[in-house]
């Protein structure tokens, strides 16, 4: 999904991803003939020496070993190459007409129910990328941590959204009947507060991303 508005800029794009299936499902959207994809670790990447202007990574670099992907990207990148690694954090808003408090509320009910099954990556002291940022050691780097984004997301997406969460598939995993009874009934609270039938009504979604910026020195 990141790679595809990065072929408008760049002559070349190589999107990579440890897992087949991610891969897979990357390669099956046509349309983009600059972008091309490759399997394997963001630790051990398959570009030579000095050959990359700009490494990026969307919502997966704090599954990384900081220190191999750092020695990493510092190889790949050419100099005065770029390093920009973005994520979302867990605060997410839902404004809808007057029912924004409480379709928030049952987020948050949700999100505490699969707190439990939430990875030390994503809690632990690299939350939002600060100790890998702390360990990137080129002088020109910047780290921001609020990029509030506000988007239109129908029901149906906001529910795909948790969905994906590495949270609620290890839920999913110990719990298989809880979990899909959880998302059945979010959807028909959320469809109760706002008072519609459809899953296709929208609803506003702002998500907080941050970021980590580095420029290798030349
Ligand atoms: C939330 S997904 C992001 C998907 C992708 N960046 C996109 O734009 O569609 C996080 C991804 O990180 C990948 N991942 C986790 N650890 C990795 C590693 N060490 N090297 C490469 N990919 C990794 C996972 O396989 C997963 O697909």
């Amino acid at each position: 999904q990141n790679s595809h508005p990065l072929t408008a800029y760049f002559e070349q794009v190589v999107g990579t991803d440890a897992s087949k299936s991610q891969v897979e499902q990357a390669r099956a959207v046509p349309g983009f003939p600059n972008l091309s994809y490759r399997g394997g670790t963001a630790e051990e990447l398959p570009f030579p020496d000095g050959s990359v202007d700009l490494l990026t990574a969307t919502t997966a670099a704090h599954w990384f070993d900081a220190e191999r992907f750092i020695k990493e990207a510092t190889r790949v990148l050419k100099l005065r190459g770029c390093l920009a690694l973005f994520g979302d954090g867990d605060d997410m808003k839902i404004h809808y007409e007057s029912c924004g408090d409480r379709l928030n509320n049952i987020y948050e009910e949700v999100k505490q129910i699969l707190l439990p099954y939430m990875s030390s990556k994503i809690t632990g002291p690299n939350r939002k990328l600060k100790d890998l940022f702390e360990a990137i050691p080129f002088p020109n780097k910047e780290r921001i941590e609020i990029i509030p984004i506000k988007q239109q997301l129908s029901i149906k997406n906001v529910i795909g959204f948790i969905q994906t969460f590495s949270m609620y598939q290890a839920y999913l995993r110990a719990n298989p009947c809880t979990a899909s009874a959880l998302l059945e009934r979010t959807t028909s609270r959320i469809l109760e507060e706002m008072k519609v039938s459809s899953t296709e009504a929208k609803v506003d979604f702002i998500i907080e991303y941050f970021c980590v910026l580095a420029c290798k020195p030349e």
